[in-house]
């Protein structure tokens, strides 16, 4: 491996340190407070982006990984900057973290390109922070290394495993369905959340991690490691190592992050019954280096392709399980038939490397593809006259007997407006009817929240019904599960044909047919829409306001239209 000091690699923080001048005086002065003058003098300066918070609290003990990340880079020869960026916490911030990330990363973005830094540690966890900071790093193209935080230790309750999140969201609709009692729900709450790390289904940290693995963004296992685990830390010295040597190489993001790298993600995508939110998140990356990743290309390259892991919320196992059998390396010697094994990684290798040495010890766990658990359960791209810009469903989380379903809609206009209604006991619904969800996209709500996963009727579950054909134009969360239709494109709020839907108009889902059809006529519609009223404005001004006029739809990965694209690290200007 290169060491920067010998690869004669010019750096990026000679600006700030490299003279005699007034301006140089000031930087390195006030920079010094007891580093050694050698550590201005051709050293690496490498950045410990850090999204650790009190109030994001799968990313809390990012602290202790930073640490032991510095001692990597001491010991490569690199000075370690630790700093702190805007940290999004999934479970507590309103009105909904994905609000948010394209701030996070705006964030991440300017903080890079306008400190002195040759080189990037990238510390997230929960959902939003991972997607954030590859897209900063992205636009800035600085060398960068990604380490996520790690998901939790599986936890139990009267000895039965319990996945964060997806367990909630049965053990919720049993309350309601009256199988279970609020008392009993509440006291599996400690026992749920049993240790540092993000959530332990394929949910979308774990996915995201796993994403950033696949794209070749972190060293080998950084995805699925338990975030307690002493193997974690080993790989946090590692990663502050290799961070150095990347400078020495001028390894930067646009150098691994491909078609090919993309390609490979989406497949691994599919394997791990992944979240939809990813498919946002890939589109919003992808855009940030260049690579024309479309909707489409989701369907293409992953929807035929097989689940083979077993995990929740497609499978029943969870990360500690899928870490213990091998993870994604081992995921990936099974795939390797269908993989771009030349794509560069992180390590400074093509991808192809991490896997070769690599056999699950569990092929319960991890599958082989002439053995799946599910065939064809890639995520599903739809189009039709109620989503003309796609929508997307998970098939391997949804009811087989629903994949193919027609029924009258009963609409919602909020979400509001569904939780006022939902358990009414006339509400005129049955088990054929299609929960219609609007106002609920990144521009309506606004942000894009997870609530696609509309809990049941009441009244219904009651009577044995555990899913139903929902539609939205929300995001569901990737713990979550069920025959959900979601982030229609364009989402009401933008003028989409989902504002138009009316109680007991009939929709047909075809997901083999790749189709969303609304049976009502063009001329109908046309008249609906002419009556429609203008929404009133949600927010006049502030990041609110920002993100209303700029989001781009779904298809298009919510970022916004301005942050599309890399500015590159040169700044040109001096401060003083
Ligand atoms: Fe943070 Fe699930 S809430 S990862």
């Amino acid at each position: 491996m290169n060491d920067p000091h010998e690869t004669g690699v010019s750096l990026r923080t000679r600006r700030w340190y490299g003279g005699m001048s007034r301006d140089h005086y000031i930087h390195r002065s006030w920079m010094k407070r007891g580093l050694p003058d050698d550590a201005f003098s051709g050293k690496p300066m490498i950045g410990i982006c850090n999204s650790a918070s009190d109030l994001t609290p799968c990313n809390q003990h990012l602290d202790d990984l930073a640490e032991h990340v510095k001692r990597g880079v001491w010991e490569a020869g690199g000075v370690p900057l630790e700093f702190p960026v805007t940290s999004l916490g999934e479970t507590q911030i309103q009105p909904t973290a994905m609000l948010l990330r394209n701030l996070m990363a705006m964030d991440v973005e300017e903080s890079l390109r306008g400190n002195p830094l040759d080189g990037v540690v990238l510390l997230s966890g929960c959902d939003k922070t991972t997607p954030a900071m590859l897209m900063g790093a992205a636009s800035v193209d600085l060398p960068a290394i990604m380490l996520t935080g790690g998901p939790m230790l599986t936890g139990r309750h009267h000895g039965k495993p319990l996945g964060s999140a997806t367990d909630m969201w049965r053990m919720s609709e049993e309350v309601r369905a009256g199988t279970m009692t609020p008392e009993a729900f509440v006291a599996t709450e400690s026992s749920m959340t049993r240790s540092a790390g993000h959530c332990n289904p394929m949910g979308t940290a774990s996915t995201m991690a796993t994403m950033a693995e696949a794209l070749g963004m972190t060293l080998p296992q950084s995805a699925s490691i338990p975030a307690p685990d002493t193997r974690r830390r080993r790989l946090a010295h590692l990663t502050g190592r290799r961070i150095v040597e990347m400078v020495g190489e001028d390894l930067r993001p646009s150098r691994i992050l491909t078609i090919d790298a993309f390609e490979n993600a989406i497949r691994v995508l599919s394997a791990i019954g992944g979240s939809t939110n990813a498919v946002i998140h890939l589109l919003a990356i992808a855009g940030r280096v260049g690579v024309p990743l479309t909707l489409d290309d989701i369907d293409r390259i992953g929807s035929q392709l097989p689940l083979l892991v077993d995990i929740e919320p497609s499978g029943t196992r969870l990360m500690e399980d899928f870490f213990e059998a091998g993870g994604l390396p081992a995921l990936l010697y099974e795939l390797d038939p269908i993989m771009r094994g030349d794509a560069l990684t992180v390590s400074g290798v093509p991808i192809r490397a991490c896997w070769e040495e690599c056999r699950t010890s569990d092929p319960s766990m991890i599958r082989p593809l002439d053995d799946p658990l599910l065939p064809s359960a890639g995520i599903a791209v739809l189009r039709g006259n109620l989503c003309p810009n796609g929508a997307v469903v998970k098939p391997s989380a949804a009811s087989p007997e629903l994949l193919v379903h027609t029924g009258p809609a009963f609409v919602f206009g909020s979400i509001e407006e569904f939780k006022e209604r939902i358990d009414d006991p006339d509400l005129e619904v049955t088990a054929d009817s299609v929960l219609v969800l609007r106002g609920c996209g990144p521009r309506g709500y606004p942000g894009m929240p997870e609530v696609g996963n509309m809990p049941l009727p009441a009244k219904l579950l009651r009577l044995g019904v555990r899913d139903m054909v929902r539609i939205s134009d929300a995001r569901m969360s990737g713990t979550a599960f069920g025959t959900t239709v979601l982030h229609v494109a364009p989402e009401s709020a933008a003028g989409g044909p989902l504002a138009d839907v009316q109680t007991g108009d009939l929709i047909t889902l075809d997901v083999p047919g790749r189709s969303l059809t609304l049976h009502v006529s063009d001329e109908e519609l046309g008249n609906r829409r002419s009556r429609r009223q203008p929404d009133p404005p949600v927010a006049w001004r502030g990041w609110t306001r920002l993100y209303i006029d700029h989001v781009l739809q779904a298809d298009r990965g919510c970022d916004l239209d301005f942050l599309v694209g890399c500015s590159g690290a040169d700044v040109t200007r001096e401060s003083h």
